[in-house]
Parts: C-alpha cells; structure tokens; sequence
C-alpha cells in the first residue's frame, strides 16, 4: 500500500492517481518520473515536498498502470476522506481527471476544469479546490509543461486567499446515551 506522505499540518494538499512502479516498490507517492516532475513544479514555486501532504486516489498499484476502475475508487475512498480529515488542508490541488472527478463530485474533466478554483466540501472539510493536469501528462505532451507551470504559478497566491478551516466546536460532554451507544 502507498498511503500518503508529507505535513501532516499541511495547508496545501496534493491528490493524484494511483501508485506506479516506483511507488509501489518504496511505498511512497510520486517518486518515479511523475513524481521528480512534481518535485520541480513545487520548487518553482518555493515549496518543498515536506510542506505539503500528498496522496492518491487509489492506495493500490493498478495491474499495468491501467485506469482506476470505478469499485476501485470505492474501496479506496473511506482512505482518502480520513486524510482529508485529519490534515484539513485549506487547498487541495487534484492532479489528473481522477482526483479532479472524484473531489469535485463532477464529471467535467480536467481538460475544461483545470485551472478553476471552486469551494468544495469532501469528507465533511470545505476547501478550496484546485484541479490541474497531472505530472505524466506533461511527461508525454511537452507543451503541457507550460500550462502546468502555469497553473502551479497561482498555488502560493491561493493557499493565501483560501479561507481558514473553522475549528470544530468542542465536543459536548459525553452523556451516559452518547457513551452506551459507542460514541465516545
Ligand atoms: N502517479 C500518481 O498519480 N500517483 C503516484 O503516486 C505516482 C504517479
């Protein structure tokens, strides 16, 4: 399994695919091809892996890479909303049509959306979403460098602009009903 890595503190939350080859060897996301592409868009905009969370759509390398099939998807996604729930990013940034799909519970795909920001709430955490290409597409299609680095380019200015996560209310004291039903 490759679950995630980085801040868990983190502001800025990155979500992609699935896991590749190099990834399922070290158990850690976005270190093969796409990931050293991820690493250099995150230095041109003065940010380093260790600032931000990253994760994936699917926990599991797909047999062959192949697409993320839809009970895929389902079985992984209790994973992803604990993340987001535990890390309560301000921004998360989906790279690719899966994460952009599945976090903005759209079907609009990443060609028409990249680039958009728009208030979301996953998992119960509103956030500001912001979908880009993922890194391999710019690893097959060199002129998707530049509008990846484009769109990167306006990352520092929205964790900025992202509104703070409210804090939660504290809890009510535990009554002996809550406690007998097991949810304390
Ligand atoms: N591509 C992804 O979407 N995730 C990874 O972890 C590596 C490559």
């Amino acid at each position: 399994m490759v679950v995630g890595s980085g801040n868990p503190d983190a502001d800025l939350m990155f979500v992609g695919e699935a896991p590749g080859a190099t990834e399922d060897e070290t158990g850690v996301p976005f270190v093969g091809r796409a990931g050293q592409l991820l690493d250099s868009l995150l230095e041109g905009i003065g940010l380093s892996r260790d600032q931000v969370f990253i994760a994936n759509v699917l926990k599991c390398r797909p047999p062959g890479n192949r697409d993320p099939q839809a009970a895929e998807i389902e079985a992984c996604q209790g994973y992803l909303a604990e993340q987001v729930s535990l890390v309560r990013p301000r921004l998360v940034c989906t790279l690719g049509n899966f994460a952009t799909k599945l976090i903005s519970g759209s079907p609009d795909g990443i060609s028409t959306v990249h680039g958009v920001v728009q208030q979301v709430e996953f998992a119960g955490v509103p956030f500001t979403l912001y979908p880009v290409f993922h890194p391999a597409a710019a690893l097959y299609t060199r002129a998707m460098l530049g509008t990846l680095q484009d769109d990167f380019a306006r990352i520092p200015e929205l964790i900025g602009t992202s509104a703070p996560v409210a804090v939660a209310a504290a809890p009510a004291a535990a009554d002996d009903a809550s406690s007998q039903m097991g949810l304390f």
